[in-house]
């Protein structure tokens, strides 16, 4: 029997696009998508900014620049690879309206606009779908959506960024500073030529906002998220860490903080050795994912790169198409909507300070008082450098971080000392 037909359109041809083409387009796979996808899958055309750019694999009778003529064409899925906010956010609303269902990697726009257009595809009877917008191949958000929807998750925390991810192993690995790490991932192509987006963890943060719709409810866009970027982090304090037993990772957390409160942040963290995202090293990314029946789980992979992220815009693209055949679309994911934001001030951990001190005699007992007298107590002690050169590092036990924060401030005030280096907060949970 001749299968039905599902009509694709792809908005972008540059490197997740054209690999989505080429997965789309290949003889050897065309039987296990239509089994996949129960139904044959016509890729109808590819919309890109320039049709000139050579563009191996993608046929040039595919390519149009007629974005709005595409989506007209009597589309049953729309793939939106084209990345931004605008005009991304029309197109996939334009195509929504018409009842078409859209898959899309785009973080940013999922982050800001998520809610609102999956609440459009609902009132349309159409799929919005956006695996690839968090950890690239890995299948996190189905995981989180399907095999964990009934489960009560404590905690999500995640290695994210690839680029900060191979900065910060390069810091540990090689001893490289971060200026000599940047360069090279953008040698390689993991950084941008402006690498704001990753170093200062807005990437981060986008992909927290969505990790904490689909793990406890939350709605995406204009949700407080904390934020922090690598920008500051110095090798002398990745040789503090390594000496105390932990590495620094930049790590995105959403979790529960008591029983009706959420924590939503991005920062770099000090993970103990033998703590599973301790080891996620280069471009890799990890979600790690506390369940209070399931107990911890973890999700590994390639966080970007064309082809990992095609194959998870593909298996979107099958699901719409299954559900097209089938006539249903999947609801929108609701969950706890309850939780109220809980700052980061709020939080208690223990933490990493170093502290750059003048040498001279009294100055440890000077600095370890004023610890005190923020009720900070302080569970180990390390010192490198002698001179100009004189620093203190400082474990502390569990401390809230308003009096970390005041800590600090007091630190910084005293005449012995030139500066507070670092404050890192520690992920110290044990992980059986
Ligand atoms: N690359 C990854 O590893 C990765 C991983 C996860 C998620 N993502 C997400 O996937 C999306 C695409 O990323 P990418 O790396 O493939 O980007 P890219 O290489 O820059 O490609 C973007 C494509 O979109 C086209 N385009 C941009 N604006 C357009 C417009 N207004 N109308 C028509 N076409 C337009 C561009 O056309 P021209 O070629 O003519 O300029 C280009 O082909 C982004 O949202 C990104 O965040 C990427």
């Amino acid at each position: 029997m001749e299968s039905p037909v599902v009509r694709v359109g792809v908005i972008g041809g540059g490197f997740v696009g054209a690999a989505l083409v080429q997965l789309l387009c290949d003889p050897t796979r065309s039987e296990a998508l239509v089994d996949a996808a129960t139904a044959t899958v016509e890729l109808v055309g590819v919309a890109v900014r320039d049709v000139a750019k050579p563009r191996p694999g993608i046929g040039l009778g595919l390519l149009t620049t007629d974005v709005d003529a595409l989506i007209a064409s009597d589309l049953d899925v729309l793939v939106e690879v084209a990345g931004g906010i605008e005009p991304a956010r029309s197109y996939v609303e334009s195509a929504l309206k018409r009842g078409i269902s859209v898959v899309t990697a785009n973080k940013a726009l999922m982050a800001e606009s998520g809610t609102q257009l999956a609440q459009l595809a609902h009132e349309h009877g159409a799929d919005l779908f956006y695996e690839a917008a968090v950890g690239g191949a890995i299948p996190i958000l189905r995981a989180l959506r399907s095999s964990l929807a009934g489960e009560r998750i404590t905690r999500v925390m995640g290695i994210v960024n690839g680029t900060t991810n191979y900065i910060l192993t390069k810091m540990t690995t090689e001893g490289s500073d971060y200026g000599e790490a940047l360069r090279e991932a953008q040698a390689l192509g993991y950084a941008e030529a402006d690498p704001s987006a990753d170093v200062e963890a807005f990437d981060a943060a986008a992909k927290v906002q969505i990790l904490s719709t689909l793990a406890f409810g939350t709605r995406l866009g204009g949700e407080e998220i904390a934020r922090e970027g690598i920008t500051g982090v110095r090798i002398v304090d990745v040789d503090f860490a390594a000496r105390m037993g932990y590495v620094i990772k930049l790590v995105g957390v959403a979790e529960r903080v008591g029983e009706t409160g959420i924590s939503r942040r991005v920062h770099p963290a000090m993970i103990p050795v033998g703590h599973p995202l301790a080891s996620v090293n280069g471009a890799m990314n990890a979600v790690f994912v506390e369940g209070v029946k399931s107990g911890p789980l973890m999700w590994l992979g390639q966080g970007a790169g064309g082809e990992s992220t095609a194959t998870a815009v593909l298996g979107d693209v099958l699901d719409a198409a299954r559900n097209r055949i089938s006539g249903r679309h999947d609801v929108p994911f609701t969950g706890d909507r309850s939780l109220h934001y809980v700052p980061a001030s709020e939080l208690s951990s223990p933490f990493y300070l170093s502290v750059d001190v003048l040498d001279r005699p009294g100055v440890l007992a000077e600095v370890a008082s004023v610890f005190g007298r923020h009720d900070v107590s302080i569970q180990s002690m390390d010192q490198s450098g002698f001179g100009d050169e004189a620093r203190l590092a400082f474990l502390t036990h569990e401390a809230l971080s308003a009096d970390v924060e005041a800590t600090v401030k007091e630190l910084i005030a005293l005449e012995s000392v030139e500066s507070v280096g670092a404050c890192i907060r520690v992920i110290d949970e044990g992980v059986t």
